[in-house]
C-alpha cells in the first residue's frame, strides 16, 4: 500500500493507492485564500500546507481504512513546483518514511500527471501520446514505457495554457482561476468575431501563449470599456477558440509525428469542452481521466511511485526538491 503526498503548488493532497494502482482514498484540500491575489502567493501556500497537511494525511489513512502500518512505501513531488511548498510536503513524507524505516519514493511532477493515466479502473497501456495542460505546465509526452523518462516532445516558451487561460480571464473582468469562467462565458459568444493569434507559423511541438494574452490585451484597449463590456463573451469565446487551436494543432502534429493512435489528456484545462470537442475530432482514442485525476492530486503521484525507483531508509533523507531544473523527463 503506498501513501503519497503532493504539495507542488496549492492543493495539499494525500492518497492510499495500491500497488496495483487502485485508488483506495484521494483527498485534495483546495486553498481558497489565493483568489484574492490573482494567483498563487507562495508563502502563503507553504503556510497553508503547514496547517492542512497533517489533517489531510489523516483523512487519506481513514478514507482508506488502513493505519500506517500497513504502508509499505512512502511518496511525495519532488518538483518541479514552489519550492517553499514542496519543502512541506516532501519533509513531511520523509519524516513519516523514516519514522518507520520504509522505502520512499522522489516522484517528478510531471511524471505524477503522465501516471494519472496508468490508474484503475481505466488503466491506459503505453505507448500513448500525452497532452498535459495545466495552469502551471504545457507539455506533449511521447509515453513509451510507465517510467520517468518519458520523451518530451513539446513544451510552452512562456505561458502555460491554462495561465493564458486566467490571464484572459482577468482581461475581462472574471476572478480567478478564471478558466472555468472564461468558458461559461464563450458559450454565449461568436468564436469567429475576433481573430487572436494561434501560433500556427511557429513549427514544431513548442506552445507559446505570452502574445494570444498580449493581443487579447491590446484588443481590449482599442474597444474601450463600453464596447469590451458588450462584446465580453465574443472575446471570450475568440479566445478560448485561439488557445484551443493551438493547442489541437501541436496535437495534431505530435499525433503524424510519433504514429500514436491513443491520446491522454491531463492537467486542469481538460475539463475545458471545447478542448475536449476539438481533440474528439482527431480519430485517436482519447483518455481523459477523471476530473480529479486530471487537476493537481496526490493519487497520481502514488501511481508514478509504481514506476519510480524507490530509495531504502537512510538514503532519501539528503534528497532536496527542485524548482524545475532537475526535472528527470528527457529532453
Ligand atoms: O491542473 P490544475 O488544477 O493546477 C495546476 O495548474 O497545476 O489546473 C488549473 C488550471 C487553471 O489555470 C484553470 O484556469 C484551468 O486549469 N482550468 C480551465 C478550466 N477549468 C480549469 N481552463 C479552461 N477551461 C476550464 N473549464
Ligand atoms: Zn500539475
Amino acid at each position: 500500500m503506498i501513501l503519497a503526498i503532493e504539495t507542488s503548488c496549492d492543493d495539499t493532497c494525500a492518497a492510499v493507492v495500491t500497488r496495483d494502482g487502485e485508488i483506495r482514498s484521494n483527498i485534495i484540500s483546495s486553498q481558497g485564500v489565493h483568489a484574492r491575489f490573482g494567483g498563487v502567493v507562495p508563502e502563503i501556500a507553504s503556510r497553508q500546507h503547514l496547517t492542512l497537511l497533517q489533517p489531510v494525511i489523516d483523512q487519506a489513512l481513514d478514507t482508506a481504512g488502513v493505519s500506517l502500518e500497513q504502508i509499505t512505501l512512502v511518496a511525495a513531488t519532488r518538483g518541479p513546483g514552489l519550492v517553499a511548498a514542496l519543502l512541506v510536503g516532501f519533509s513531511a513524507a520523509k519524516a513519516l518514511a523514516a519514522a518507520r524505516r520504509l522505502p520512499f519514493a522522489a516522484v517528478d511532477h510531471l511524471h505524477g500527471h503522465l501516471a494519472a493515466s496508468f490508474l484503475k479502473p481505466t488503466e491506459l497501456e503505453p505507448p500513448f501520446l500525452a497532452l498535459i495542460a495545466s495552469g502551471g505546465h504545457t507539455l506533449l509526452a511521447d509515453v513509451r514505457d510507465h517510467g520517468p523518462q518519458p520523451a518530451l516532445l513539446g513544451q510552452t516558451l512562456d505561458d502555460a495554457a491554462g495561465e493564458a487561460f486566467d490571464k484572459g480571464a482577468r482581461l475581462l473582468g472574471l476572478g480567478y482561476p478564471g478558466g472555468a469562467a472564461l468558458e461559461r462565458l464563450a458559450r454565449e459568444g461568436d468564436a469567429e468575431a475576433f481573430e487572436f493569434p494561434t501560433g500556427a507559423r511557429m513549427g514544431g511541438l513548442d506552445f507559446s501563449f505570452a502574445g494570444l494574452k498580449t493581443a487579447l490585451l491590446y484588443r481590449v484597449r482599442e474597444l474601450g470599456e463600453q464596447q469590451t463590456e458588450l462584446c465580453r463573451a465574443d472575446l471570450a469565446a475568440s479566445y478560448q477558440r485561439a488557445i484551443v487551436e493551438s493547442l489541437t494543432l501541436r496535437v495534431r502534429r505530435a499525433l503524424r509525428a510519433t504514429s500514436a493512435t491513443r491520446l491522454a489528456v491531463g492537467g486542469g484545462v481538460a475539463a475545458n469542452g471545447a478542448l475536449r470537442a476539438a481533440l474528439e475530432q482527431l480519430g485517436v482514442e482519447l483518455d481523459i481521466p477523471a476530473r480529479e485525476l486530471c487537476t493537481d492530486n496526490a493519487a497520481m503521484i502514488a501511481s508514478a511511485a509504481r514506476y519510480t525507483p524507490a530509495l531504502a531508509f537512510p538514503d532519501y533523507l539528503t534528497l532536496d526538491v527542485y524548482a524545475s531544473g532537475e526535472r528527470t523527463l528527457a529532453a
